[in-house]
């Protein structure tokens, strides 16, 4: 064996040729299982696209490092599954870039968070997670209620989205500012507009209470309240594992 390695490292050609090999043999099998990634991963025909208001939230969300202590991705371990609801899929993500997976729970996994609290309860936790729950170690983000949402670069948000795959239509993008108004505005004569372009499931309500501002808080609650709702995929019955 080391007689072996002994004369390799003394033909320049031989190790050469046997590095090709034993390199071609990790990346063989690295990347062998792509070729099937079209049966791996699921499909999912009712996939909806985030609206502008929830991209706004999705980036705020980043902003604030939330995924620092929150991951979104729930394993097929049981205890994760009887704790958050059904594992998470592929295609669940494959409007999210970047994904928001996460590496790290200090606090708990958030992917199958939407309809689970009220928005009034979003809004007030997130003032102050101690008003709520008071062992709470998660940070008081105060100025979500205070600033008001930069909506109006929204639709190079979305085309930039639309750039890496998501499918974005043009009249989606041009009335991108006016959307995130609406959604967060129910009486106002913008909200037509999102349930025509988003479906009528979108959640179009006063997510942080209030009616005259639009907020950053009003983005965060709206993407925080359809955190796994874009498919029912992952309700439907799963393959059991083998
Ligand atoms: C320093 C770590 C930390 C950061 C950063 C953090 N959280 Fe939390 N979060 C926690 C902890 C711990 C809990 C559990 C206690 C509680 O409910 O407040 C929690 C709970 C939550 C819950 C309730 C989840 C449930 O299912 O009960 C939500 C929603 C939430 N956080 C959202 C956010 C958002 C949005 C941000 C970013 C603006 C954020 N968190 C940032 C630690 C954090």
């Amino acid at each position: 064996m080391f007689g072996l390695h002994y004369n390799l490292e003394r033909s320049a050609v031989g190790l050469v040729a046997f590095i090709v090999l034993v390199a071609s043999i990790g990346g063989l099998i690295e990347i062998a299982p792509l070729f099937t990634i079209d049966e791996t991963v699921e499909q999912a025909p009712d996939m909806r696209v985030y609206t502008p208001l929830e991209v706004a939230g999705r980036n705020i969300y980043i902003r604030e490092g939330c995924y620092a202590c929150h991951s979104q991705m729930i394993r097929t371990l049981r205890d994760e599954v009887e704790r958050y609801g059904p594992y998470s899929l592929a295609v669940e993500s494959s409007y999210d870039h970047p994904q928001l997976w996460g590496s790290k729970r200090t606090g708990p996994d958030l992917a199958r968070l939407g309809n689970k609290y009220s928005d009034a309860w979003h809004t007030t936790h997130l003032n102050n997670p101690r008003d709520l729950v008071p062992e709470s170690k998660m940070p008081a983000y105060r100025w979500l209620l205070r600033d008001q949402l930069q909506a109006d670069d929204l639709g190079e948000h979305l085309a930039a989205l639309r750039a890496v795959g998501v499918p974005y239509t043009d009249e989606q993008i041009a009335n991108a500012s006016l959307d995130a108004y609406g959604q967060a505005n129910p009486d106002s004569a913008a909200a037509g507009g999102v349930a025509e372009r988003y479906g009528d499931a979108t959640n179009i309500r006063l997510f942080d209470g209030e009616a005259t501002r639009l907020t950053d808080m009003d983005a965060l609650v709206a993407y925080l309240q359809v955190l796994g709702n874009l498919t029912d995929a992952a309700h439907q019955p799963q393959p059991e594992a083998e």
